[in-house]
């Protein structure tokens, strides 16, 4: 479905996000012909070069990220409608220059992407009103993290809010992008099967797995103020969890599904100084094999002697609703464990009574295992009985719906479908001010309370799961993480 014509100016243009992430996934949708002319890619950022000098570097980008790179003709086009203009945000320089790009030909559609870091955010949104380039059809886009505690988000969506509209503000969260994520909806509420037995009388517990096999990379001085909680946890694995946990909304709309989220996340149980020792673990990668060398420890990847900035965490969460009180969510994602995958787990409660003999085997829980990569897929275990005439074997057996092989079409990257959503105005996958803070009100207290702790992160092996404590954390509880992974 083509969108209508539009301008969308990346700040940070010659960032590692535009590269990796933002313009492979225009190119794609540029590819698949959803681009009406005359729409332009407009990148700016503080480097001094001309169009002819950016399309170079977008073209470089492209052929070590894009797989579609080989498709001269239509890259050529492409790189066409890419634009740049030099601009520092800070020294004042280049807005008018911007302002004149833009107002030369103007589309309906004009969206800003700030790739660059938040605390540019509210100057940017300044300059852009001082410059007359908000117009009706203006929206905005902002990266997480929003921010880096609850007071400076709120400043942050200050900033935005005195220049955009909230609807015109699209927070990402690429996450909520990921096909999969997305099929989270479609399982929980386009089937009759799974709403009746969503909640605590008959789901054990749930678990979010968001694991990572590569380190810090070239982002260690961002990710030495972040870590994992801001960086992963905050956005991401509560997002997460909101789609599991929130009740049906309405509909589609944007802010029925995001009144539901905002439920979730004032739902969720306070973790501070007085329970954070029992309810959360933080790591930090030290050197070891991993991706089959020797990784480096984190302290060596920021080039620092110490640090207590974890890449690791763990948590239990308990949602204070009537929904799911009684059912834990077990929380973690790290940096340089043994794989990249991503995982839910829904685990139901045992059966009530079994009427198989011993012999028959160990009845397990059944579990509904949602992949979110690699390899997208859903699978339910369930027990069945062995083929034979050897009498009643149980055996533990996956539902396997795999999407590679049970669609065998391409499924698009997060941010494909989210900056066209950013054009056509569908803010549904986006996050809201007040989901944003929320989920920033009930992470500051476990950062504080580990503040105030004083203990430096617990170290693991690069390649492995994580320190032990993240294992006796779910077994204190009678229970495991899966092990299936
Ligand atoms: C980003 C984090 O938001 O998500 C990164 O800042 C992380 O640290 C990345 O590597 C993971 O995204 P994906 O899509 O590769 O799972």
């Amino acid at each position: 479905l083509k969108v209508d014509p539009f301008d969308l100016v990346v700040f940070g243009g010659t960032g590692d996000l535009a590269h990796r992430k933002l313009f492979p996934a225009l190119f794609r949708r540029f590819l698949d012909g959803q681009f009406t002319a005359p729409s332009r890619l407009i990148g700016a950022s503080r480097q001094n070069l001309d169009d002819a000098g950016y399309r170079a570097t977008i073209c470089e980008a492209l052929q070590r990220f894009s797989s579609e790179a080989g498709r001269t003709d239509a890259l050529k086009s492409f790189l066409d409608i890419i634009f740049y203009v030099p601009l520092d945000v800070g020294a004042d320089t280049g807005w008018d220059l911007l302002a004149k790009k833009l107002s030369a030909d103007p589309s309906p559609v004009r969206a800003f992407y700030l790739a660059t870091t938040p605390d540019l955010f509210g100057m940017i949104a300044k300059q852009l009103a001082a410059h007359g380039m908000v117009t009706p059809g203006s929206r905005i886009i902002v990266e997480k993290p929003i921010g880096r505690d609850g007071a400076s988000a709120a400043r942050i969506n200050d900033a935005l809010g005195a220049v955009f509209a909230e609807q015109q503000i699209y927070r990402i969260d690429h996450y909520l992008g990921k096909e999969t994520v997305q099929n989270l909806m479609a399982l929980r509420f386009a089937n009759a099967l799974l709403e009746p037995v969503w909640n605590s009388a008959h789901i054990d517990n749930v678990e979010i797995t968001v694991a990572e096999s590569i380190g810090v990379e070239e982002r260690g001085a961002y990710y030495e103020t972040a870590g994992a909680l801001r960086d992963m946890v905050q956005n991401h694995l509560l997002q997460l969890l909101c789609l599991i946990a929130m009740e049906p909304p309405a509909s589609m709309e944007a802010d029925a599904v995001r009144d539901e989220k905002l439920k979730v996340l004032k739902a969720l149980a306070p973790i501070d100084v007085s329970n954070a020792a029992k309810l959360t673990v933080r790591g930090q990668y030290r050197s070891g094999a991993s991706e089959g060398g020797v990784a480096p420890s984190y302290t060596q990847d920021v080039g620092k002697d110490e640090s207590m900035t974890e890449t690791f965490v763990a948590l239990k969460v308990c949602i204070d609703n009537w929904r799911w009180a009684g059912t834990p969510f077990y929380l973690r994602t790290g940096k340089r464990l043994p794989q990249r995958v991503s995982e839910l787990i829904v685990s139901f409660r045992e059966i009530p009574h079994s009427i198989f003999s011993p012999e028959s085997g160990k009845i397990s829980k059944t579990r509904l295992v949602i992949r979110l990569q690699p390899d997208e897929g859903i699978k339910l275990w369930l027990m069945l009985k062995e083929p034979g005439a050897g009498g009643m074997r149980l055996r533990y057996v996956p539902l396997d719906m795999n999407f590679a092989e049970a669609f065998a079409i391409y499924a698009p990257e997060a941010y494909e479908r989210l900056l066209m959503d950013v054009i056509r105005g569908n803010a549904t996958l986006f996050m809201r001010r007040d989901e944003v803070e929320a989920a920033w009100r009930w992470i500051d207290p476990i950062k504080e309370a580990w503040g105030q702790s004083n203990e430096p992160p617990r170290p693991y092996f690069a390649g492995t799961w994580g320190p032990a404590a993240a294992i006796a954390l779910v077994e204190r509880d009678g229970r495991s993480w899966n092990e299936e992974i």
